[in-house]
């Protein structure tokens, strides 16, 4: 992590919680970071709940200016019209998201989302307002047949090519094989990954945007081992899954500035 840079700790929910439940979890998660006394200031805690969700919780975080980004799960390519299903980026600004995940491992298997795809939707993410958050990452396969770096840096190179030197956008390396499965890669792993993809950033956008771009791991973060990985430096925040769905633990990794020296 680089002094320059405020760490972005994202609680993806995926698909749990529904609008009556997110209510009484951001409730818990704000009365806990306040206990916990959490700075906000230095680093910063977005909530990325399903889209039924995404009115309530902004009100609550309106209502009591709590300490929380919001950002989306998913976004249209199209900005409206007959695509019945879809939500556009439009729509999430209008509900104040400041982010938006694109290119999830699980939507690029699930919904065979392509790189095509993935560089339409950033797109549309900042036509309307938004910081994309584009997840890249390799698959046990890939691993073993092309290294760590390939997979992750020609995904995030095709969606560089896409869009203007200077676009905002968050990268979160997560490599599929890390995702849910309790086995994390280590802080030297993710470590090498980030710093290729900021050398891509570089080549293609340039020393200000290589410098200014956060970069995030994600893959089975948790309160133990966020300080490996938020030591490094081209770590600058983590994608949280499945622990950002426990007040605690999410608590406990929002704050890792204060058990990264003691590590
Ligand atoms: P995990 O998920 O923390 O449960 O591994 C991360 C993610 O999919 O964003």
């Amino acid at each position: 992590m680089a002094t320059t840079r405020r760490p972005l700790i994202a609680g993806n929910w995926k698909m749990n919680l529904n609008h009556l439940q997110s209510i009484a979890f951001v409730q818990k998660l704000a009365w806990a970071l306040k206990d916990k006394k959490f700075n906000g200031q230095e680093v910063e805690v977005g909530v990325f709940p399903p889209f039924t969700d995404l009115r309530s919780v902004q009100t609550l975080i309106n209502a009591d200016d709590l300490p929380l980004t919001l950002g989306a799960q998913d976004l249209s390519v199209h900005d409206e019209g007959a695509h019945t299903g879809d939500i556009s980026g439009s729509f999430l600004s209008a509900l104040e998201c400041t982010y938006v995940l694109v290119g999830h491992s699980e939507r690029r298997a699930d919904h065979h989302e392509d790189d095509d795809t993935c560089a339409g939707k950033v797109q549309a993410a900042l036509r309307n307002g938004l910081t994309p958050i584009l997840c890249v990452g390799e698959t046990t396969e890939d691993l073993e047949k092309f290294g760590a770096s390939k997979v992750p840096v020609d995904q995030l190179s095709a969606v560089l090519s896409a869009i203007p030197q200077g676009s905002d956008i968050v990268v979160a390396y997560e490599p599929v094989w890390a995702i849910g499965s309790g086995q994390a890669a280590t802080p030297d792993q993710a470590e090498d990954v980030c710093r290729a993809l900021r050398e891509t950033i570089r080549t293609l956008h340039g020393d200000d945007a290589a410098e200014s771009t956060r970069i995030l791991y994600g893959g089975s973060v948790k309160s133990t081992n966020i300080a490996g990985f938020m030591k490094r430096e081209n770590i600058d925040g983590a994608l949280v899954g499945g622990a950002s769905l426990d007040v605690d633990e999410f608590v406990a990794i929002a704050r890792f500035p204060q058990h990264v020296s003691v590590e």
